[in-house]
């Protein structure tokens, strides 16, 4: 059903098509088509000034940023390969948003802990699985005001059901202690590979 909705829909225009292809031809993961689409239909409901994508890949998720927002809005992009973050610029460089995007070489983490994050109110997690816990807790700790944290790969391809594996048992706690924090609304959605939304009001 989801290649009947995407030889007719105007969502899926010829860049998020090239990137597609470039994905599935280099074997690079790129967010799923579901999600691309769920982003796009809630984007422009969102007050979004600046984002922080963390984890570039073949720039997909950073297009759907960049294509559903106000003319305004500035997306940073940080990802710890150079190779990967010139790859995503020129795949880009198409895009008549490309003036939106700016990439930063760095691991996560680190820009994280690092940088001052008041300016961003949507954070994009889609970079190493493992840090995820620690990503969002640094984020929480320095973000300011109103925002959404958005986490990709929460069911690691069906890996979050193995209890025996280290990495699935972080992903799982995360997300479910995310449903008790008081301090925002986690929604834990079955698009895509497990998307998280968690909206922080202060
Ligand atoms: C799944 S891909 C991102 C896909 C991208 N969001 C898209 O939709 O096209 C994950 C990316 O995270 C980057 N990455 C992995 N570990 C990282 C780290 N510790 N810090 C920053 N980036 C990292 C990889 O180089 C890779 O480009």
């Amino acid at each position: 059903m989801l290649n009947y909705i995407k030889e007719f829909s105007p969502f899926f225009d010829h860049i998020q098509k090239m990137i597609t292809e470039v994905g599935n031809r280099m074997n690079v993961p790129i967010i799923m088509d579901e999600t691309a689409l769920y982003l796009q239909s809630i984007l422009p409901l969102l007050d979004i000034t600046n984002i922080l994508e963390l984890g570039s890949g073949l720039g997909y998720s950073t297009y759907i940023f960049a294509k559903y927002t106000k003319p305004e809005v500035k997306i940073l992009s940080v990802d710890i390969s150079t190779e990967t973050i010139d790859r995503c610029r020129d795949i880009l460089k198409i895009s008549p948003h490309y003036k939106k995007i700016d990439w930063y070489h760095s691991d996560a983490l680190k820009y994280l802990q690092n940088s001052d994050l008041s300016e961003f109110n949507l954070f994009f997690i889609d970079a190493q699985k493992e840090y995820y816990g620690e990503y969002f807790n640094t984020i929480i700790d320095k973000k300011s005001g109103k925002g959404v944290i958005i986490l990709d790969n929460l069911f690691l391809r069906g890996g979050v059901l193995n209890k025996t594996n280290s990495k699935s048992k972080a992903m799982d706690s995360l997300s479910k202690s995310l449903f008790l924090r008081k301090d925002g609304v986690f929604y834990w959605l079955p698009i895509g590979d497990g998307l998280g939304m968690f909206y922080y009001d202060k």
